[in-house]
């Protein structure tokens, strides 16, 4: 059995600044939440280091073990033929739903980023899946007018402000069936209760929801994972 790597204590109930969950309650959940598969366990772990190494103020936005075991599993009863995923950071999420890709299957990751473009092309052409999956650095909307689909999966990470935008654009492309995620809905719990501050994402984010609950275009229901994912099956 894993050991877990924390001791706890009640002081590590409060996330520090960036931190999506308290250290303790994401070590747990790691620890239940079972290994990567063989294929991929040694450069996940690889991704997480390297990205914690270089990217040591943004590394929060990297989806982690416990959401990546929940990808991969969408994947796995998916079987998908072509996924997309919206926000590739360091190519974590994106390995993950690789996992469960159907054998000919091939998975479209967008991020304007350039900086990441040669560590995630490294990464994918030493995964099981080399030359399956495709790392497009641009604008997601301008990339995304290019890529016909049609997707099984998609995993919506990028700016949230554009999450709207990425829907409409996405459903046309999807078949009937297919599940839409839609990261970090929660915004560390701020788009419900008492707002004591301005922030423009959450007031987005809280509207943008209220929105898609009602959309008879899917049957949604929000998981309280993390930061919070919608999980939208397009009917
Ligand atoms: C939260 S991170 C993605 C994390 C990744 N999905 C994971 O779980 O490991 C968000 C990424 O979206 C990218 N991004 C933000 N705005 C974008 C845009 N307009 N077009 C493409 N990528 C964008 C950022 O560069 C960043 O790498």
């Amino acid at each position: 059995m894993r050991q877990l790597g924390i001791i706890f204590s009640p002081m590590a109930k409060n996330p520090t600044a960036g931190q999506v969950l308290p250290d303790d309650l994401e070590a747990y959940l790691a620890l239940l939440s079972g290994l990567p598969c063989v294929d991929n366990a040694t450069l996940l772990a690889e991704v997480e280091a390297f990205t914690h190494a270089h990217f040591s103020t943004g590394a929060h936005m990297l989806s982690g073990l416990h959401q990546g075991r929940l990808l991969s599993m969408f994947s796995h009863l998916l079987r998908p033929e072509q996924v997309l995923e919206i926000g590739t950071f360091t190519g974590y999420s994106a390995l993950c739903m690789a996992e469960g890709l159907a054998p000919q299957g091939v998975l479209h990751t967008l991020d304007k980023d350039a900086r990441l473009q040669s560590a995630v092309q490294d990464f994918f052409a030493r995964s099981a899946w080399a030359g399956r999956l495709h790392l497009h650095i641009g604008p997601a909307h301008a990339t995304l007018a290019g890529l016909p689909g049609p997707f099984n999966l998609v995993f919506i990470d990028a700016d949230k402000r554009a999450y709207g935008h990425y829907l409409e654009a996405v459903v046309p492309k999807c078949k009937p069936g297919a599940v839409i995620l839609l990261d970090n809905v929660l915004w560390k719990g701020s788009v419900y209760g008492i707002a004591d501050q301005a922030d423009d994402i959450r007031d987005y984010l809280s509207t943008l929801n209220l929105s898609i609950a009602a959309d008879p275009r899917w049957q949604a229901v929000m998981l309280p994972v993390r930061d919070g994912l919608w999980m939208l099956r397009v009917v």
